[in-house]
């Protein structure tokens, strides 16, 4: 049995229907399982990591379990912030799943910024999580991703609002740093992979899309891809505070999760090596591919006025 932890959550729910695919038996952690679709296979848990309930029942009989969690997305009851709640989180989840003898831990983090450029917030907090995890259950995996580009994508939805909504695109000093974003069908592989790789077997991995792109590029092939023209305005400063609120305003996605993201665009995000692609032997899909398959399920479930 595999258990999903954050199956309400984007990465979760595309990996569920992943593994159901296969056939493989699935339990889905949730703090509200009512919110989670009932299908064949799936089994359910009601538990909290912060309240640190239902996690033994949670993980009874499970071989792994993907740690799919952040709290960034709004301010916590407690009024502690994010970072607080993710160390929290981690730390009782990562207690029960020694007691309950779990074989790995498959996480999803992020790729970190070279040594000598600061961490922001939000990174490092993905880093702490990964070092709590791999430290309580050696044989687990932690994958390292920058933005996935998929319909349900916080970072995607983000600047796909902006091309919807902005005639010119005011681009802040970050535009011109690089990363390689990886669309959701690889990271998604990447993780469905895992317990079957035992050569991911106590590693952190990068896992990266074939393209190295500014994050203006980023929003320009995505204005491309809608088919609209959005010349870009670059401005001379990163402006992050008070950019990331005009942002949220604009995207309808809360200020607590628009700033950390924007802030970890400040740095370029460059995967360190190939490893994880010579050890997986995926074949990835290119950016603009990526962009154009999000965009098509994205229209699925909701229009695109500037399409
Ligand atoms: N999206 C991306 O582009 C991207 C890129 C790189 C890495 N990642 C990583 O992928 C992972 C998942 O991200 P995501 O975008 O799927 O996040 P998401 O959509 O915000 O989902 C987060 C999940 O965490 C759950 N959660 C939060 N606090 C919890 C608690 N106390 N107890 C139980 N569950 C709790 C949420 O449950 P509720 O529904 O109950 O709130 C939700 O299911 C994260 O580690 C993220 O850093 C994502």
């Amino acid at each position: 049995m595999e258990l999903i932890v954050g199956a309400t959550g984007y990465v979760g729910g595309v990996l569920c229907e992943r593994l159901l695919a296969e056939d493989r038996p699935v339990r889905a952690l949730a703090r509200d399982p009512s919110r989670l679709k009932a299908r064949d296979g799936l089994k359910t848990a009601k538990a909290d990591l912060l309240a640190g309930s239902g996690l033994k029942r949670a993980l009874a009989g499970c071989t792994t379990a993907y740690y799919l969690v952040h709290s960034m997305e709004r301010p916590g009851e407690d009024s502690t912030d994010f970072i607080d709640r993710d160390r929290r989180a981690a730390e009782r989840f990562a207690d029960a799943a020694v007691s309950a003898g779990l074989e790995r831990i498959v996480y999803l983090g992020g790729l970190a910024p070279p040594p000598e450029a600061p961490l922001s917030p939000h990174l490092a907090s993905r880093l702490e999580v990964e070092q709590i995890l791999l430290d309580a259950v050696p044989g687990s995996t932690a994958l390292r991703a920058s933005i996935l580009v998929g319909a349900q994508s916080s970072s995607f939805r983000m600047l796909v609002r902006l091309v919807e909504v902005l005639r010119m695109l005011p681009m802040p000093a970050w535009r011109n740093n690089r990363t390689q974003p990886i669309d959701e069908r690889d990271a998604i592989e990447y993780l469905a992979r895992t317990p079957s790789t035992p050569g991911a077997s106590g590693l952190a991995l990068d896992i990266a899309g074939p393209d190295v792109l500014t994050y203006g590029e980023m929003v320009e092939r995505i204005a491309e891809s809608m088919g609209v023209a959005r010349p870009g305005l670059g401005l001379p400063l990163t402006q992050t505070p008070a950019a990331s609120a005009v942002v949220a305003a604009l995207t309808g996605q809360p200020v607590e999760l628009v700033r950390p993201l924007m802030e970890s665009l400040e740095n370029e995000l460059l995967p360190r090596d190939d490893s994880a692609q010579r050890i997986y032997g995926l074949r990835l899909h290119r950016y603009d591919r990526a962009v154009e398959h999000a965009l098509r399920q994205w229209e699925k479930g909701e229009p695109l006025a500037a399409r």
